[in-house]
């Protein structure tokens, strides 16, 4: 569904990928592992077109998208959940949903969207009215994942879900997402949480200085001793 093909990015004077090369098949979770710093949000935001590919080449689903500006992307069904969650405070849950179909192949479905993400998240549903600001973080991830599905996206890059979340909380949004993979979504899921990451995922990158260090199956990962010991303290 994505190729990523010898991608050079970074910010203004920084760069911080340099020459990595990943692929995400359809269907599957892939799973981005790697310390903090090792340039995860970065990539997604690279290939969300928020930061300019420097070298390298982007495919999605056939088509080169290395220079598409990001509504395109989205529009193409490349959606960035991001770290943080970027919710907007001030506005109401329903209100940041609704941003969330503006592309016009979204929009004129936003109805049946919004259905959706409410038969998802009935908890968002029963605070539709009130500002995003007031939801818990927790309620604020599912709020943002939301938005994201708004969009009708094929593929989800996902940043960080659960960061911040209780251990409960963390379970419920890794469920989500595998209930989303399993209703046809794809996603590139990076988190910190390695054990659940490799659990729900099929592949697995694990970034290290902008490089891919390792990959494979994500149980042979789980299974490396290099990985066990860095990442999984075992
Ligand atoms: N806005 C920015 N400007 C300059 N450097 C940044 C910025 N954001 C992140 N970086 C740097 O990019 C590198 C990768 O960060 P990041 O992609 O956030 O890693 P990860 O998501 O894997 O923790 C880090 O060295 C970080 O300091
Ligand atoms: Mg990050």
């Amino acid at each position: 569904m994505l190729e990523v093909d010898g991608l050079v990015g970074g910010y203004d004077g920084t760069q911080v990928l340099h020459g990595l090369s990943l692929h995400v098949e359809a269907g599957a979770t892939t799973a981005l592992l790697g310390g903090n710093g090792a340039g995860k949000t970065t990539l997604m935001k690279t290939l969300a077109g928020l930061l300019p590919v420097r070298a390298g080449r982007l495919r999605f689903l056939g088509e080169d998208i290395t220079q598409r500006p990001s509504n395109e992307r989205v529009h193409a069904g490349l959606v960035l959940v991001p770290e943080g969650r970027m919710v907007f405070p001030s506005l109401t849950v329903r209100e940041n949903l609704r941003l969330g179909a503006i592309n016009p192949r979204a929009r004129p479905q936003w109805q049946r969207s919004l259905d959706r993400v409410f038969h998802l998240f009935p908890r968002l549903l029963e605070r539709e009215s009130q500002p995003a600001v007031t939801l818990s973080g927790g309620e604020q991830q599912m709020l943002a994942i939301g938005r994201g599905l708004m969009a009708q996206p094929r593929l989800m890059l996902l940043d960080e879900p659960t960061l911040g979340l209780s251990p409960l909380m963390a379970r419920q949004i890794f469920e989500l997402a595998q209930r989303l993979v399993a209703d046809g979504l794809t996603l590139l899921l990076a988190e910190q949480d390695v054990f659940q990451s490799l659990n729900a995922a099929e592949h697995a990158y694990v970034i290290e200085n902008g490089r891919v260090a390792a990959e494979g199956p994500a149980r042979q990962i789980a299974d490396d001793p290099r990985i066990r010991q860095a990442y999984l303290g075992l």
